[in-house]
């Protein structure tokens, strides 16, 4: 199929290539002429594993390439994704500036194509959006009529960071909310031969769909971090209270991980973007609202343990293995990392960091206010105490770096260390959350 995706960031891009990979033809367009540039010369613009091979590989056998014109990727596809971003308005209300403006793009060049083609929203939007907000501009900027002359569906994306490419190819389900049947079949045609269930159902569903996935994971978070600061109080450890509820098939064992709460560009966004739209319609939605608040507090918990530690922690080196906000990407969009240096900034505490990809990212937010470090060996070197911020696989066995540290007093807000049993016996002083600590 000859498809266009407008809209090259995280999910754009992927979906590009991915798509490309399964041997239809793409264009992916953006408005930075940049991306595009780096794309065309097989550079990903994001850190995901096996992105930029692939891209390659379908550079090279011709069935993907960027452009910054919406026009010649109108004209060239059956099927048109949005994928531009769908941020927070300052009142945490989603930002609907780059859809409308995309709408109005894409209708101006519907105008000049006497083809059938479907336009798929692939952003995350608030229930009711593709039907107020997108046909309306489509129409009123093409002078065509949805559902007769262009075809409208939203397929929302359910990928993670880190490992983007194996959950685009390997999918739990696909939504397909379509405008009328004909724009759906031409979707559920493009993905028939994945193997996993299609669900079809009206626009505003699909739409609703993608903002209680994110929610509910983001629930299951917060409420495992919740039985983490209980099971503290008392001696029990949270692992194994996950693992023995998320044997309950009703449970599960997923996303029942604790840590310093769920950061990066989507679950702090979209559920802050439902809370706003819920209560514009009157409804107070008290449970979101908690998870949020309890998230936020969650991701303090490192700077709580290590106030309880020292008294004063002026001039205290602290070590922070991590800056992103999950392994395996250098995204630092609402990572914990933020909140918890710029706490320790204001007891003047200097600081040493260490992540393997997100230092470049790193700097545009923290600047020249702390230290980056090239190594987990150059960051633990003589420090008072170490935070653990992010799941990175390399912080998982490091018990011998901690004999560099002058102070072996280990904070691991992501229980990423493999044995604190072991620490103990190594003399290293360890708190996790929801941990035994003392
Ligand atoms: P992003 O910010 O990384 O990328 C959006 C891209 O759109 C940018 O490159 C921007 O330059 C481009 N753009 C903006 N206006 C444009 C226009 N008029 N024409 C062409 N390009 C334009 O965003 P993202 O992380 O890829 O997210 C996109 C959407 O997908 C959001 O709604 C997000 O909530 C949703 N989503 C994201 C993820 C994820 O893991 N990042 C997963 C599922 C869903
Ligand atoms: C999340 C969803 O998992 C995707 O399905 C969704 O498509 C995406 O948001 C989106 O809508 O954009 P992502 O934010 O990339 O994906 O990463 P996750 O793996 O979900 O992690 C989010 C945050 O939760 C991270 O900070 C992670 O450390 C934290 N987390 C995750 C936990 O604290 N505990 C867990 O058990 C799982």
């Amino acid at each position: 199929m000859k498809i266009s995706i407008i809209g090259t960031g995280y999910v754009g891009l992927v979906t590009g290539v991915c798509l490309a990979d399964l041997g239809n033809d793409v264009i992916c367009v953006d408005i930075i002429k940049e991306k595009v540039d780096a794309i065309n010369e097989g550079k990903a613009i994001i850190y995901e594993e096996n992105l930029e091979e692939i891209l390659n590989k379908n550079l090279k056998e011709k069935r993907i390439r960027a452009t910054t014109s919406i026009n010649e990727a109108v004209n060239h596809a059956d099927v048109i994704f949005i994928s531009v971003g769908t941020p927070s308005r300052e009142n945490k209300a989603i930002d609907l500036g780059y859809i409308e403006n995309t709408s109005c793009e894409i209708g101006k060049a519907l105008k000049e194509q006497n083809d059938y083609k479907v336009i798929a929203v692939k952003s995350t939007v608030i229930p009711g959006t593709t039907e107020n907000v997108v046909i309306p501009l489509l129409e009123e900027f093409s002078g065509k009529k949805a559902g007769k002359d262009f075809g409208v569906c939203m397929v929302p994306e359910f990928l993670r960071e880190g490992r983007a490419i194996y959950d685009f190819m390997n999918p739990d389900r696909i939504i397909i909310g379509e405008y009328d049947k004909k724009s759906g079949n031409a979707i559920n045609e493009l993905f028939k031969n994945f193997s996993c269930p299609i669900l079809r159902t009206n626009l505003r569903t699909a739409e609703m769909i993608k903002y209680a996935s994110n929610a509910f994971l983001a629930t299951k978070i917060s409420f495992i971090n919740e039985i983490a600061n209980i099971c503290e109080l008392k001696g029990i450890d949270v692992n194994e209270v996950a693992k023995g509820i998320g044997l309950d098939k009703r449970i599960g064992p997923h996303f029942l991980h604790a840590g310093i709460g769920f950061g990066g560009s989507c679950f702090p966004k979209d559920v802050s973007a439902l809370i706003a739209s819920a209560d514009e319609n009157g409804y107070e939605p008290k449970l979101l609202k908690e998870v949020m608040e309890l998230n936020e507090r969650q991701k303090l918990w490192p700077v709580r343990k290590i106030k309880k530690i020292f008294s004063d922690l002026s001039n205290k080196k602290i070590a922070i293995l991590g800056l992103a906000f999950k392994g395996n990407s250098d995204d630092m969009r609402e990572s914990p990392s933020i909140p918890i240096i710029n706490s320790l900034l204001k007891e003047k505490c200097k600081i040493y960091a260490y992540d393997p990809k997100a230092t470049e990212n790193a700097k545009k937010i923290f600047g020249n206010k702390i230290n980056y470090c090239e190594s987990v060996d150059e960051c633990l070197n003589d420090a008072d105490a170490c935070i653990i911020v992010t799941d990175w696989n390399e912080f998982r066995e490091i018990y011998d770096k901690f004999n560099l540290m002058k102070n072996k007093i280990v904070i691991d807000g992501r229980r990423i260390i493999a044995d604190p049993e072991k620490c103990k016996k190594l003399n290293i002083k360890y708190y996790g959350v929801g941990y035994k600590n003392e």
